[in-house]
């Protein structure tokens, strides 16, 4: 089973979607450090990220593998160089790129095939995995998103003001909620959850619980 979890960034989604998928003993897939990596490419190779031909023929040729807590882009480690502020930025404008978005949708419907994943990003259940029987969307206060980005940023030994921060967040929800194909939408069957003012326990825990009824449905329908 396919569990699906979208929303912008900063509200929650990785480490609510890593304590779920280990809870329920399901693999477990960032998607977004897949498009922070085609963003690394791009800027290895010296591409102007705003040239879509550019970077269309750096993802035909990219190769990306996790391995284990791993992120390994053509041969190379890069899972701390992916997570810097201009990271997040440049992952943003390749994700709006079109031969991009063919080749990580491809990759991740071809790594979920069988498995039993739980995986996430901005389009996973509208897009990816539209036949999903369970999916969440969530959300929280920009504000809220804000300060957790910088705390994450600062416990990487990274700067920056909650200002900055804030108004890098929206500069991103703007662009991956505006882009043609794939945008950041909650489908229609996705259940809603804002994680404002809860404490992550609790918001896994509700993941769990809803995702067990749903696996016991899905089970007994086959
Ligand atoms: O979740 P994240 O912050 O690591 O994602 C980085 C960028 O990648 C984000 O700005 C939008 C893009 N992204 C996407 O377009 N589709 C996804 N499924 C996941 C991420």
């Amino acid at each position: 089973m396919i569990i699906t979890i979208d929303g912008p960034a900063g509200a929650g989604k990785s480490t609510v979607a890593r304590m779920l998928a280990d809870r329920l003993g399901f693999e477990f897939l960032d998607t977004g450090a897949m498009y922070r990596a085609v963003a690394w490419a791009c800027v290895d190779r010296r591409i102007d990220l705003n040239d879509a031909d550019a970077v269309s023929e750096t993802v035909a040729e990219i190769s990306i593998q996790f391995e284990s807590e791993r992120i390994v882009c053509n041969g190379r480690d890069v899972t701390t160089e992916i997570r810097s502020a201009e990271a997040s930025h440049a992952a943003s404008i390749v994700a709006a790129v079109p031969a991009v978005r063919l080749e990580m949708v491809r990759l991740q419907r071809e790594s979920a095939a069988g498995h039993d994943y739980v995986t996430e990003g901005r389009d996973q259940g509208s897009e990816v995995f539209p036949d999903s029987e369970c999916k969440f969307f969530l959300t929280a206060d920009p504000k809220e998103r804000a300060a957790r980005r910088l705390l994450e940023l600062q416990s990487r030994g990274q700067s920056g003001s909650m200002e900055e921060v804030l108004a890098q967040i929206i500069d991103r929800d703007e662009r991956d909620r505006s882009r043609d194909i794939g945008p950041l939408i909650k489908a229609d069957d996705a259940i809603e959850v804002d994680t404002s003012r809860k404490a992550i326990e609790q918001v896994v825990e509700y993941l769990e619980q809803t995702s067990r009824e749903r696996l016991a449905i899905s089970a007994s329908k086959s």
